[in-house]
């Protein structure tokens, strides 16, 4: 076994992930051989959900109080560091970058490493994070992690490409501290097939006219345009687009996917937008609010897609 710190570990997309032994879509994702020893994020919602749904216990903490000499020794570091401040949706305050101080939390990742060198590190971000800063942004991140030591495979992946019935393009970096392991790494190759977003959507959410908008939200959306804006009406028979930590607030005039369920439109209950990250239907969300959850689930690294990326990890160990 393999011993797994997460930090940023929100409700625990990465690390349903990188365990494994779940079903998704009638397909079993296999355990895999790593073992979580410590896990942390400073979103008591997110560790909320987290410790209702893993045997171990994931910590409430800021990650900038973490002593890293205090850590458990581990051979693995995970981090979807914060990606606000890198994401191209957030071009309102400019795109800061690692100027911004949530930009600066992978730091935390690289103190850790220094310190621990751990023999693998995986990092993930927004698709925004090779642009960001004139471009400056992405390889000073990766000069950082090589100077704690580590060689660096890097690729940008769309989950629909492995079986996530989502369009969401997210960078990951895994680190070696090895160069034998460098060299032997490869990142999974794509899918044939891709995932319809029909099969992540739940019936009983049509029955729920909480999860509608209502007439006047589209009488007041169709006085600004002659009709529905394309490419949010989602179609059922292709991968969704994005689900973004902003689905609680949704409306008729944004950019965040829809439904037309008839003639009515109608946003993605919690439960679909878990299922069309890819969470297992056993993974419980219900202990915290519908805006709580929409946040963490919208955060999360679709768990299919991580599984994929650390079983290409596993075959090398
Ligand atoms: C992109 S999300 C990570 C999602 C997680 N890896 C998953 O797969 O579910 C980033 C996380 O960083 C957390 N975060 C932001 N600032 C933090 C800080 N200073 N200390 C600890 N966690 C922080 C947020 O609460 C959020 O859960």
């Amino acid at each position: 076994m393999l011993r797994v710190t997460s930090l940023f570990c929100g409700c625990g997309g990465m690390d349903k992930g990188i365990l494994g032994g779940f079903d998704y879509l009638g397909h079993y994702y296999a355990k895999l051989p790593f073992e979580i020893v410590y896990a942390a994020d400073n979103d008591p919602y997110a560790i909320k959900i987290y410790n209702d749904n893993f045997t171990h216990h994931a910590e409430l903490k800021d990650v900038r109080d973490i002593m890293a000499h205090e850590l458990p020794d581990h051979d693995i570091l995970l981090g979807g560091f914060p990606c606000q401040s890198f994401s191209i949706v957030a071009q309102n305050p400019p795109r800061l970058g690692y100027k911004d101080e949530k930009g600066k939390l992978f730091f935390e990742m690289v103190k850790v490493l220094k310190e621990k060198q751990p023999r693998f590190f995986i990092a993930e971000n927004v698709k925004g994070l090779l642009s960001a800063n004139n471009k400056q942004a992405f390889p000073m991140i990766l000069r950082e992690f090589e100077q704690a030591g580590y060689h660096i495979h890097y690729k940008l992946l769309n989950a629909s490409e492995y079986g996530v019935p989502q369009k969401r393009e997210r960078v990951f970096m895994v680190g070696f501290r090895d160069f034998d392991d460098y060299f032997k790494f490869q990142f999974p190759s794509m899918l044939p097939e891709r995932v319809p977003l029909k099969f992540a959507l739940d019936a009983q959410a049509n029955l729920d006219e909480k999860w509608f908008f209502s007439p006047k939200a589209v009488e007041g959306m169709l006085r600004v345009r002659a009709k529905m804006n394309k490419g949010r009406v989602q179609d059922l028979e292709q991968p969704c687009n994005t689900i973004s930590a902003h689905l609680a607030k949704v409306s008729l005039n944004g950019t965040d996917p829809v439904l037309m369920i008839g003639e009515r439109y109608r946003r993605f209950s919690p439960r679909e937008a878990a299922n069309i990250q890819s969470f297992p239907l056993d993974f419980q969300f219900d202990s915290v609010s519908d805006n709580r959850q929409y946040r963490a689930i919208g955060n999360a690294v679709p768990p299919v897609l991580m599984w994929h990326v650390a079983n290409a990890l596993a075959e090398i160990v």
